[in-house]
């Protein structure tokens, strides 16, 4: 078959190529008939050239032209051979990098056709995300996520041209490991040489470069796929790539300053956006009481206050309650040597001029209604409320829980104290929450000021606010199997003051661990780890790993530790996250060429699938269908 094979891109050419013939391959992007003269957009990967041919023409050439240009379809594949010329000046484009020159074909060559599309290739696309996702490779050529999967690859090439530079060796790790719990579910590979063996998909490759360090290669990066079977979400895939990194003989510290140098270098090289050198700090529990979350969207500030301080001055008695039942709770766990946090009453204000900006004027009542739904679904019993209105001098608490905080009369003692204590003014909305338990009303308020956030229009895509979340508790405690579990993974380094207690208030272990939080995303996780295989059993321990189970999975690792591991910690950011918030996007689908649907279910080659009788006898396995579920 001829090609005509291509001399330039579809983005490449300008005035300077004016009276050059050239020949392009690519699609046909549109095409427009206006008697006698056909205008074809082509594209490519590089951009979009518009190619002019004459269909009136007399010639046997030009109507063999002509006819090849009237079968022309959207999305055929073709090759041209033309002229460079100047556009009439009234059809110069300066929108388009080609937009002052057209090409006039004199020759063209269908490379092959294209089928009627499911849906039309355009900058982003229209189309319902599962056709999206049948139809992968058309919904790849649109302006969109042609960009993006190049921002993404341009983010790995960076990487890798960063951490090299700083000595890091790149160093890949099996993905067919042994099972070994790390938060999620695994995905299980069966064997089939050694019947009713299972590999595992790694859910990152955490064992292996602590191993890696144990083994003297001192800086290791990877980017590296990470599988897990979970639920997915907008940031969540079952597989996903992480920079995964690790140093020996460093602290906290040296990782924080490794990332923040990769991610300075990365994000100038790539959108040419200076980071700050060090990104802001705040610890897990300023940022509980800050921001009621350990994910704070920063591009805003509206921080949650106190008012406890205020509770008990006003008349609620349910604020009373909370408090109390919060102070009993917390001296009866300190009689077992056990440190809770007590109750809180936590508010959030609402200026007033954010809401007049974003249209939604004073929020009525049906609108504090949908904030305190939200509060609910974080445990919240409710949504406490009140307004301040008045002037500056005589400012007033009106509605809601208010008679119980105003002296009635404009500028009371209290209402001033409430007011200068909280930073509100006059037609500002005071949101707040309470309960027993501190961390519920801070994380419900918190949910309530991320959907404020959202409603009233003040995440800007456009930027990006680091900031690092460190002391995190080593521990969580996890209600429904009545047990401790790790609150990041087992083998992340429990600060040194926390030593004696770690079996007795498991709860009060802050351990040595930091998460990157960009725009509300954790972008980033990771820690010094544990490099004692004493203090490392003591770990298993506590989360109800008996000696032989642990020795069962994880012998390996404290295996290696015996002989001489480096003390050594590390990090890994998410780069799909990383790609999707740099990419201005709210789904890590958005960045990922092949991505899952939300069932887990790849709708273009229809993975998960059936595999015959054959290969399962191969891997000694039968598959027992659960009952049909009853509708
Ligand atoms: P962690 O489990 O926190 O830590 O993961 C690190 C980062 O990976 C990203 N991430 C995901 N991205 C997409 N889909 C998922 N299902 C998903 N899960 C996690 C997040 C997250 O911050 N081994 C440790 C790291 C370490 O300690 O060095 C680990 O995997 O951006």
């Amino acid at each position: 078959m001829e090609l005509l094979k291509r001399t330039t891109t579809c983005g490449a050419l300008g005035k300077a190529d004016i009276g050059k013939t050239v020949i392009l391959n690519g699609w046909v992007h549109r095409k427009r008939d206006h008697g006698g003269i056909s205008f074809i957009n082509l594209r490519d990967r590089y951009g979009i050239t518009q190619v002019v041919v004459d269909t009136a023409g007399e010639t046997g050439a030009d109507q063999e032209l002509a006819a090849l240009t009237g079968e022309l379809r959207n999305e055929y594949c073709i090759a041209v051979e033309g002229l460079v010329r100047p556009r009439p000046p009234s059809m110069v484009n300066p929108e388009m990098a080609t937009g002052e020159i057209e090409v006039a074909a004199q020759k063209l060559l269908i490379l092959n056709r294209s089928e009627v599309l499911p849906f039309q290739i355009d900058e982003e696309s229209d189309a319902k995300e599962e056709t999206r996702l049948k139809y992968r490779y058309l919904d790849l050529r649109s302006g969109g996520m042609q960009r993006r999967i190049r921002l993404r690859s341009e983010v790995c090439f960076a990487v890798r041209e960063w951490m090299t530079s700083q000595g890091f060796y790149e160093i890949e790790t099996p993905t067919f490991i042994r099972s070994t719990p790390e938060g999620a579910r695994d995905y299980l590979v069966p064997s089939r040489l050694y019947p009713g063996k299972f590999y595992a998909l790694p859910q990152s490759p955490q064992l292996y470069k602590q191993i890696l360090m144990a083994a003297g290669f001192d800086k290791y990066f990877q980017i590296a796929r990470c599988y897990r079977d979970e639920d997915a979400r907008g940031d969540r895939q079952p597989e996903f790539t992480q920079i995964d990194i690790e140093m020996s003989f460093v602290s906290r510290e040296d990782v924080l300053a490794v990332t923040e140098g990769l991610l300075g270098y990365v994000f100038k090289k790539t959108l040419n956006r200076e980071l700050p050198p060090r990104f802001t700090r705040l610890t897990f529990e300023e940022a509980l009481e800050r921001y009621g979350t350990d994910k704070p969207d920063v591009r805003f500030d509206m921080p949650l206050r106190d008012f406890g301080p205020y509770a008990a001055e006003g008349g609620f008695q349910a604020f009373k309650d909370a408090l109390a039942a919060g102070e009993a709770a917390k001296a009866a766990a300190a009689a077992r040597g056990i440190t809770q946090r007590g109750g809180g009453v936590k508010a959030l204000v609402v200026p007033g001029e954010l809401m007049g900006r974003a249209g939604k004027g004073p929020y009525s009542r049906k609108q504090i209604e949908e904030l305190e739904a939200q509060a609910k679904i974080y445990r919240a019993k409710g949504l406490a409320w009140m307004k301040a209105a008045g002037t500056d001098d005589a400012p007033v608490l009106e509605g809601g829980i208010s008679k119980f905080f105003g002296d009635g009369s404009p500028g009371g003692a209290l209402t001033r104290k409430i007011l200068s204590g909280l930073e509100a003014k006059p037609g500002d909305l005071i949101l707040l929450t309470a309960d027993a338990d501190r961390r519920i009303a801070n994380i419900a308020l918190g949910a309530v000021r991320s959907k404020l956030g959202r409603d009233l229009g003040l995440l800007d895509p456009r930027r990006f606010e680091f900031v690092w979340i460190l002391d995190f508790p080593l521990f969580e405690f996890n209600e429904e199997e009545n047990r401790w579990e790790a609150a990041h993974h087992m083998f992340s380094y429990p600060q040194e003051q926390y030593h004696a207690v770690l079996e007795q208030d498991p709860g009060a272990v802050k351990g040595d661990l930091y998460d990157l939080v960009l725009n509300g995303f954790e972008a980033a996780s990771g820690s010094i780890r544990i490099h004692d295989p004493e203090l490392q059993n003591r770990v298993f321990t506590v989360v109800g790993l008996n000696p032989e189970e642990a020795e069962q999975k994880f012998g390996f690792l404290t295996g290696a530790f015996k002989y001489g591991a480096p003390p050594h910690g590390g990090i890994a950011p998410g780069l799909d996250r990383l790609v999707m918030l740099m990419a201005g996007e709210t789904s890590i689908k958005e960045v990922i060429a092949f991505p899952k649907n939300s069932f887990a279910v790849s709708p273009m080659d229809d993975s998960p699938g059936e595999v015959d009788q054959k290969q399962l006898d191969e891997l000694h396995l039968a598959v027992v269908r659960p009952p049909e579920k009853k509708p």
